[in-house]
C-alpha cells in the first residue's frame, strides 16, 4: 500500500480538505488532518463510502465504523451521522477519541501545557540524568557520523535497546556502549525507575526507533499530563503524543515494522541513510507535540455523542447490538498484520510494560530486533485459514442484528502481498447473509456501480471496491 503522506511533513502541511464529491454526493465535509503516518488509511474514498452509506440506511441512524484505525474516516463520516468508532488496538481508540468527542475546556490547554514544561520535573530530572550517558554517547556517534564515522551509530541503531541491557545484552562489539548501557539501567535502578512503565519509550524504543533524547522526552510528557492534568484529557494529549512519535520516529516510511537497518548484509553502511538518522534523530519533541496538542483541541467535530471504543469486531457487533443502524467495515485484506507496523504506538498508548517477542530460533533472551509485544494482535482477517471465516462472522453477526453494511475491499497491491480473499468469495459469503450485495468501484471522489450479473467481476485492478449489503433488496 503506498504512504499516505511523505516522510518530511511538518504537522501543519498534514492537514487536507477530503476531495470534494462528485454531483449528488454530500459536499460539506470538514477539514480533516492525518493524525498518523498511516497505511491504508480510506479518507480520499469518504465521499463514496458518505454516499453509500446513505444509500444502505436512508435514516441516517449510527454507524458503527468497525476498524477504524487511524480514525480519518470516522471523523469524516461523524459530518453526517453518529459515529462510534472501534477498533482492536488502544492507540486506534485513543486517536479516535481525540477526533470524535469534543473536550471542553482545553482553550488554553496549549499554553498551560507549555508553561508545565518549563517548569523543574523532580521525576523529568530524574529519568533525564538516569539516561544521560547514553544521549551523550549517541550525540557524539552523531558528530562522527556527520564526519564520515559511521560505526557508533550503526552500533546505537542496531544493539542500543536498554531493554536488551536489562537481560544482559546489548551494546554489541563495543565495550563503550555496553558499559554506558549498564549504567543507564543502574542509574534508572537507583532512580527507582527499573523495569518501570514511566520509562516506556526510552527503554523499549530509545536508540532503535527515536534517539534516546527524543525517547525521553516522550516519558516526561507522559509522566506531566498523568501528574498535572484531568484524566478526562488523558485521550487528547496520549492522541498527541502518538502522532508526536509518528512523526519523528527515525525508519524508512515512518512506520514501526522494523528499526534502520544502518549496514547491508556484508557490513558495509549505507551512507545514503546517514542524512535520514541525523534529521530525523534531532526533531524536537516539544515543539512538535505542542503543534499536535494544538492540531487536536481546536479541529472541530460535527455533532456530540460519538464514541471510541477497543473491540475485536465479533464483540462490536454483538454487545452494541440495537445501538447501530449500519455497519463500515474495512478490515485488512493481506497476511500483514497491522500490529506489526504500529505496535510501538500501541505500546506507548498503553504502557503496559508488555513482553517482548523473540526472533524465530533465537536464544530465550534475545529480543526480536523489531522489538515487538509478545501479544501482538494476530488478525483472523491476516491469516489465510481463519480469513473465511472471519468474513462469515463478520456477515452474519451485522445481518443477524438487523443492520446493512458497507464494506471496503482493497484493490491487489504487489506480489509479495496478496489478498487473502478475492472478491467473488467474498460476495458469496455475503450473500449467505444479505439477500442484496451490490458492488461499487471507486475512483477516489466518484463511484460507479459493477455489473453484477456475474461473479467474473471486471474490475481494474487499481480501484477500490465498496460491497453494500441490504437486508431488503
Ligand atoms: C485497513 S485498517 C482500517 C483503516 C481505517 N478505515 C482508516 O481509514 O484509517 C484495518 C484495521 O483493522 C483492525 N483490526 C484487525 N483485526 C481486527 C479485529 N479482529 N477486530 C477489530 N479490529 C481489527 C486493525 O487494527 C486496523 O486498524
Amino acid at each position: 500500500m503506498p504512504l499516505n503522506v511523505s516522510t518530511e511533513e511538518s504537522p501543519q502541511l498534514l492537514l487536507e480538505n477530503i476531495p470534494k464529491a462528485s454531483v449528488g454526493e454530500p459536499t460539506n465535509y470538514p477539514e480533516v488532518f492525518r493524525p498518523i503516518h498511516y497505511l491504508g488509511s480510506k479518507l480520499r474514498m469518504t465521499p463514496s463510502i458518505v454516499s453509500a452509506l446513505d444509500d444502505a440506511d436512508i435514516a441516517r441512524g449510527t454507524v458503527l465504523d468497525l476498524f477504524a484505525g487511524s480514525g480519518t474516516t470516522s471523523f469524516a463520516l461523524a459530518d453526517h451521522r453518529q459515529v462510534i468508532a472501534s477498533d482492536i488496538q488502544e492507540y486506534s481508540r485513543v486517536i479516535c477519541s481525540a477526533l470524535l468527542v469534543r473536550h471542553l475546556g482545553t482553550e488554553d490547554v496549549v499554553s498551560t501545557f507549555a508553561r508545565r514544561l518549563q517548569a523543574s520535573s523532580p521525576l523529568a530530572d530524574a529519568l533525564r540524568s538516569a539516561v544521560q550517558p547514553l544521549i551523550e554517547f549517541e550525540q557524539m556517534a552523531l558528530e562522527a557520523a556527520a564526519h564520515g564515522e559511521a560505526e557508533s551509530i550503526c552500533l546505537v541503531l542496531e544493539h542500543g535497546s536498554i531493554l536488551a541491557a536489562e537481560r544482559g545484552l546489548g551494546g554489541g562489539s563495543s565495550n563503550e556502549l555496553k558499559s554506558r548501557l549498564l549504567e543507564v539501567t543502574r542509574r534508572l535502578a537507583q532512580a527507582g525507575l527499573a523495569g518501570s512503565s514511566v520509562a516506556t519509550a526510552v527503554r523499549y524504543f530509545g536508540g532503535a526507533y527515536f534517539s534516546y533524547r527524543q525517547a525521553v522526552e516522550l516519558d516526561c510528557l507522559a509522566a506531566l499530563f498523568a501528574d498535572a492534568f484531568p484524566q478526562e484529557l488523558s485521550d487528547l494529549f496520549t492522541a498527541a503524543l502518538l502522532s508526536t512519535a509518528s512523526h519523528i520516529v527515525n525508519t524508512v516510511g515512518k512506520q514501526f515494522a522494523q528499526p534502520i537497518r544502518p549496514r547491508t548484509k556484508n557490513g558495509t553502511v549505507k551512507h545514503h541513510l546517514l542524512a535520514k538518522i541525523q534529521r530525523d534523530r534531532q526533531i524536537d519533541v516539544h515543539t512538535t507535540f505542542l503543534g499536535w496538542l494544538g492540531q487536536y483541541t481546536t479541529h472541530k467535530v460535527s455533532g456530540d455523542g460519538h464514541v471510541a471504543i477497543r473491540a475485536d469486531y465479533r464483540d462490536a457487533l454483538k454487545n452494541l447490538s440495537g445501538q447501530y443502524s449500519v455497519v463500515y467495515a474495512d478490515p485488512p485484506y493481506t497476511r500483514d498484520h497491522y500490529s506489526r507496523f504500529y505496535h510501538v504506538l500501541e505500546t506507548l498508548a498503553r504502557r503496559d510494560n508488555p513482553e517482548v517477542a523473540r526472533s524465530p530460533g533465537s536464544a530465550e533472551n534475545e529480543l526480536s530486533r523489531g522489538l515487538y509485544r509478545d501479544d501482538r494482535h494476530q488478525s483472523p482477517f491476516c491469516i489465510k485459514s481463519k480469513v473465511a471465516g472471519a468474513f462469515q462472522e463478520l456477515f452474519k453477526l451485522a445481518s443477524g442484528n438487523g443492520a446493512n453494511m458497507v464494506v471496503s475491499y482493497s484493490p491487489f497491491e504487489s506480489g509479495a502481498h496478496p489478498r487473502l480473499m478475492q472478491i467473488d468469495a467474498l460476495v458469496s459469503l455475503a450473500r449467505e447473509a444479505y439477500p442484496s450485495v451490490e458492488l461499487q468501484s471507486v475512483d477516489g471522489i466518484s463511484h460507479s456501480k459493477l455489473n453484477q450479473s456475474s461473479l467474473n467481476f471486471d474490475i481494474p485492478s487499481e480501484a477500490e471496491v465498496l460491497i453494500v449489503c441490504r437486508l431488503a433488496p
